[in-house]
């Protein structure tokens, strides 16, 4: 196959430098290349053949201040920028502390002091059986809601709702879906996908980070010892710093952020993943029907292979540094292209083949190294378990596509069964 391809790539590529002469038109091409998961997987393809390491003449993300791009799109250099932590920085920490109202949280941080500190701290307020009590939630909640649908289901009332209420009952925010759904998304979205810098999304954000941080200043006196709040409260009384005021709220908002948009969409994008893929999706139908959730997660996680929450991750070069041959200027943002890792044949076998039964290792779905995400386990427990009922259900067909109103998480995604 790749053989196949590889010439009417190279031609693709050469077309693709003569756009190159003109950077504005070449800006376009690059966004349009990277629109949809086909266009990302096609472009990642053609560069993995032929430029691997594409250095471009501006910056991708317009939200952090950098000198130019470059895509990396080989899995051994992807997991070579994620976990070359001081050569390649996280960018989010200016944005992160307009949310705060200045205390940095851990994702902003390089490897520090302060980010083991912080990370120690919050590891240590989580306990082992935690989890219990989230999944009978979203097990509960996810069969009520396609019990009660009559065959017909608007998928984030589920896929949204389920992690609003662990952040209100677990993680300690009282506050309700309705308030919590839309003020996580529209900060998620000022932190990490606002790549035109939209001085609207900034103020929306800034609104959203006001009401939450005056949620979790209220929820303080009340929250019980089974939240995580309640005991960041009881550690900090306790004398832990990490746990003053400003650490209580830095440390629980970004948690909040990152727990309910990104569980939203990785659930609506597997389904409509699967969709696409019939005799995938009745293998899974199967598996839900008898009750085999571990299955059912295989099914989850290599339909994101294909179509991930975040089919990059970006950092900035610290210092002029080298990834193998390929001199990287300091100041550079690096896109560190995960979904194009996972489909790199020389890192896991029949890349383009969908098997439910790859090593997990195999998987960069919520990043990796130092900064791999916080929610891990927590994904991979309530994703599963948020969609069994739904793919248990025979004829799932798709209504309407997943709609974010304008923003890339989606507000309603419909789904008729039965
Ligand atoms: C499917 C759902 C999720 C996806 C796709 C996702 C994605 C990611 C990614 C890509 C990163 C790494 C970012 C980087 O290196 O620049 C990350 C880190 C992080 N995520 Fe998630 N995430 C998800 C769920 C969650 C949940 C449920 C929580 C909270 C419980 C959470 C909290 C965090 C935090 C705090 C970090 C920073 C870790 C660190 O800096 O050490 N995420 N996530």
């Amino acid at each position: 196959m790749t053989d196949r391809i590889a010439p009417a790539l190279a031609g693709g590529m050469g077309l693709f430098r003569a756009l190159g002469s003109n950077p504005a038109v070449l800006q376009s091409v690059v966004r349009v290349a990277l629109s949809t998961p086909t266009t990302q997987r096609d472009t990642f393809a053609l560069l993995r053949l032929v430029a691997p390491k594409l250095a471009l003449p501006f910056n991708l993300i317009g939200c952090y201040p950098a000198k130019g791009s470059m895509l990396v799109t080989r899995a051994a250099d992807v997991r070579a920028v994620l976990s070359r932590e001081a050569d390649f920085t996280v960018v989010y920490g200016p944005r992160m502390r307009e949310l705060t109202g200045g205390r940095d949280f851990f994702l902003g941080m390089q490897d520090s002091p302060h980010y083991r500190r912080d990370t120690a701290a919050m590891r240590a307020i989580v306990k082992p059986g935690d989890l219990d009590a989230v999944l009978a939630m979203a097990r509960r909640e996810a069969a009520a809601a396609i019990n009660a649908g009559n065959g017909a289901i608007d998928l984030p009332t589920i896929t949204a709702r389920v992690p609003a209420m662990m952040v209100r009952d677990y993680f300690g925010i009282n506050a309700p879906a309705e308030q919590l759904i839309p003020d996580a998304t529209m900060m998620f979205l000022f932190l990490f996908s606002d790549l035109e810098a939209n001085p609207k999304v900034r103020e929306a954000a800034l609104a959203a980070a006001a009401r939450t941080n005056a949620a979790i200043a209220a929820s303080m006196a009340t929250a019980g010892a089974e939240t995580l709040l309640g005991r960041a409260v009881a550690a900090g009384r306790a004398g832990e710093p990490a746990f003053d005021h400003e650490g209580i709220l830095a440390n629980i908002l970004g948690i909040m952020i990152g727990a309910i948009p990104t569980l939203n969409k990785a659930a609506c994008l597997a389904v409509e993943e699967l969709l696409t893929r019939p005799a995938a999706l009745a293998r899974a139908r199967t598996a839900a029907r008898a009750g085999k959730e571990a299955s059912v997660a295989g099914y989850l996680w290599e339909a994101l292979r294909f179509s991930p929450v975040n089919p990059f991750i970006y950092r900035r070069a610290v210092v002029d540094t080298m990834i193998g041959d390929t001199r990287v200027p300091a100041d550079m943002m690096v896109l560190a292209a995960n979904l194009s890792a996972m489909h790199d044949g020389d890192a896991l076998p029949d890349p383009d083949d969908f098997r439910a039964n790859r090593p997990w290792g195999q998987y960069i779905l919520w990043g990796d190294a130092l900064h791999r995400c916080w929610g891990d386990h927590i994904n991979r427990t309530i994703l599963p378990a948020m969609l069994m009922p739904l793919l248990a259900q025979k004829r799932l067909k798709q209504e309407a596509a997943p709609d974010g109103g304008g923003l890339p998480f989606p507000k309603s995604y419909k789904l008729s069964f039965g």
